[in-house]
């Protein structure tokens, strides 16, 4: 059985056995990150892209718990220096962990430091572990191109923005999830901030009838598969 908390904005622990896979720890700036929040332990960090809602604690949690931090390559670099253990990588690449293997594919967005901007690309994750297959979309629009991740495998989790402004909405999540084929859809980057509010109604009317499962997880909630 693997385990799937929602840690708030567009952060994630994924728990299988001893392994936790952390992806974008936004943790102790994020106004919705649960009391949970505190009690992470990864042994491997994912970072989809530079932006600080997204790099969040990384270089912090990799110091204290000696784990190492995979993200693009110029990303990874720049975490290097601020102390982090790093794994440089880029889209296409895969790596395999004793959980799983993580590949890397695009995202449509951009990548920046608060002090330097265009620093890496922006990336998702498709993440194996024991026996489920989870796509974390990063921060991205709708693009043609997820149709490809689907083709790679069979879906059973995808964490899709949902927020619009710096992302897709509700409606082309709705989209993306056609191309991705996925069975259930768990949505994030919404309700962070006011600008990128959506209702839990909004999101049922969109996803009802489209052939899979909304699972609206609260900061804090799991998903056990
Ligand atoms: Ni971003
Ligand atoms: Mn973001």
């Amino acid at each position: 059985m693997m385990e799937i908390e929602f840690l708030g904005h567009s952060a994630f622990a994924l728990r299988h056995g001893e392994d936790e896979v952390l992806i974008d720890p936004y943790l102790s700036d994020s106004p919705t990150a649960p009391p949970s929040a505190q009690k992470v332990r990864p042994t491997l960090i994912l970072v989809t892209h530079a932006h600080g809602d997204h790099v969040g604690d990384a270089v912090e949690l990799s110091k204290r718990f000696h784990c190492p931090v995979l993200s693009t390559f110029e990303v990874a670099a720049r975490l290097a220096k601020r102390g982090a253990e790093t794994l440089g990588a880029n889209i296409g690449g895969e790596f395999e962990f004793p959980f799983g293997r993580v590949k890397m594919f695009n995202a449509v967005h951009s990548s920046s430091f608060e002090d330097l901007y265009g620093v890496g690309t922006p990336s998702s994750f498709l993440v194996t572990m024991g026996d489920c297959t989870l796509f974390h979309a990063g921060d991205t629009a709708l693009f043609g191109d997820l149709a490809l991740v689907g083709e790679e495998a069979d879906i059973d989790v995808a964490m899709l923005p949902v927020g619009g402004v710096f992302t897709m909405d509700v409606k082309d999540a709705v989209k993306a999830m056609k191309l991705l084929k996925a069975k259930r859809m768990v949505p994030m980057h919404y309700n962070t901030w006011k600008d990128i509010t959506v209702s839990y109604e909004e999101m049922r009317k969109a996803c009802d009838g489209r052939g899979f499962e909304l699972i609206a997880l609260k900061p804090g909630e799991s998903l056990r598969l």
